[in-house]
């Protein structure tokens, strides 16, 4: 049984807390400085560990620590574990900024540890089926990649209003907070961004002036790549196609399915996985996680394409604050 200390247990370090236990691999500490909440948290899975400070929570010894505070605390918080030889896992996005990233990996590269970001589509079984497929080069070579996706999120976090996502400076808005995981789930499945344009806004949202609506233009090497998301829109869809030059791959996890087309004549063929609960994804990610501590894998995603899929969110953000050059256009 590994220890692991979950930092910060709010929205999504309460389901890191439950998913880890419901590996049976590990017992779980939690650091969380809000007092209620950590008491709360701790009640409700019976730990018996649980702190309101991490110094304190430092007097104790742990294997490995869920990073899962507002994005603007994370390096900090990592360099501080890791110049104690614990081992990481960091929710994203890794940071707002590059500030201290070169430190962190030179700490955790120097004290052979494992460190990684937690970019949860990574661990599922569908998309990583099509990536297999992917780069079994079953639909040829990928040329584009487009990813479609929005949801009501005031109706997935009714406490929109009152957490870091109404400030880009802690990691909030569409870019950071939702766009950056299609953004890194494409680089897994089509390489790194290289280059891209951007456009967002606030739109609808009551409450916040962070954007809400965000098109990105992206190029992955020769792939090239269009998103759109908003944070409004009553239907929950995610579709991220990559178009390949034999064919069509699709992944839907609303529709609990990836799908391939790759004759004209045909329909799309699909490829279902069973249905799964969010806390699933989270389950499974914990056990890829602890797959990592015990030398039998690799991490998910690495501090590096963390650090990558960061500077996309940050060209982006600096792309739609004025960098992009817009072209008027007009009657000539
Ligand atoms: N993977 C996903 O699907 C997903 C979903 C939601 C959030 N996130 C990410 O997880 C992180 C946290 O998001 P959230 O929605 O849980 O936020 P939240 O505001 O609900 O919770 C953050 C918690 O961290 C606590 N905290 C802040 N600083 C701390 C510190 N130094 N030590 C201990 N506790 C501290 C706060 O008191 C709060 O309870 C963000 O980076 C966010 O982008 C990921």
């Amino acid at each position: 049984m590994k220890r692991i200390l979950v930092i910060g247990t709010g929205s999504i370090g309460e389901r890191h807390t439950r998913c880890m236990l419901a590996t049976r691999r590990a017992t779980v500490g939690i650091c969380e400085l809000n007092p209620d909440i950590c008491r709360r948290v701790a009640a409700q899975y019976g730990l018996a560990e649980s702190f309101t400070s991490l110094d304190t929570a430092l007097e104790e010894p742990w294997d490995a620590a869920v990073i899962a505070t507002p994005a603007h605390t994370h390096v900090p918080i990592a360099r501080r574990l890791a110049g104690r030889g614990i081992h990481l896992l960091i929710e994203k996005p890794l940071s707002t900024s590059t500030d201290g990233i070169a430190e962190l990996t030179e700490t955790v590269e120097q004290g052979g540890l494992h460190a990684g970001v937690a970019y949860v589509y990574r661990a599922h079984p569908g998309l990583a089926a099509m990536r297999r497929a992917l780069q079994a080069g079953r639909f040829g070579e990928p040329v584009q990649v487009v990813v479609n996706c929005g949801q009501n999120f005031p109706f997935f976090r009714p406490a929109y209003r009152e957490i870091y996502y109404t400030d880009r400076a802690k990691g909030g808005g569409a870019i950071q907070d939702a766009l950056t995981h299609m953004v890194n789930a494409s680089e897994w499945l089509v390489g790194p961004v290289e280059r891209l344009t951007a456009d967002a806004d606030h739109m609808v949202l009551e409450g916040v002036t962070v954007e809400d609506t965000v098109h990105v233009l992206t190029r992955h090497g020769k792939v090239m790549g269009s998103f759109s998301l908003n944070q409004y829109q009553p239907p929950n869809e995610i579709l991220l196609t990559v178009n390949c030059t034999r064919g069509t791959v699709r992944f839907e996890p609303i529709g609990q399915r990836w799908r391939w087309q790759t004759d004209p004549d045909d329909t799309w063929h699909d490829e279902p996985w069973s249905p799964m609960e969010r806390d699933d994804l989270f389950t499974l990610q914990a056990g890829a996680f602890l797959d990592v501590l015990e030398e039998k894998a690799a991490p998910l995603c690495t501090l590096a394409e963390g650090l990558q899929t960061l500077r996309v969110n940050l060209a982006a953000l600096r792309a739609v604050d004025g960098e992009a050059i817009w072209l008027p256009v007009g009657n000539d």
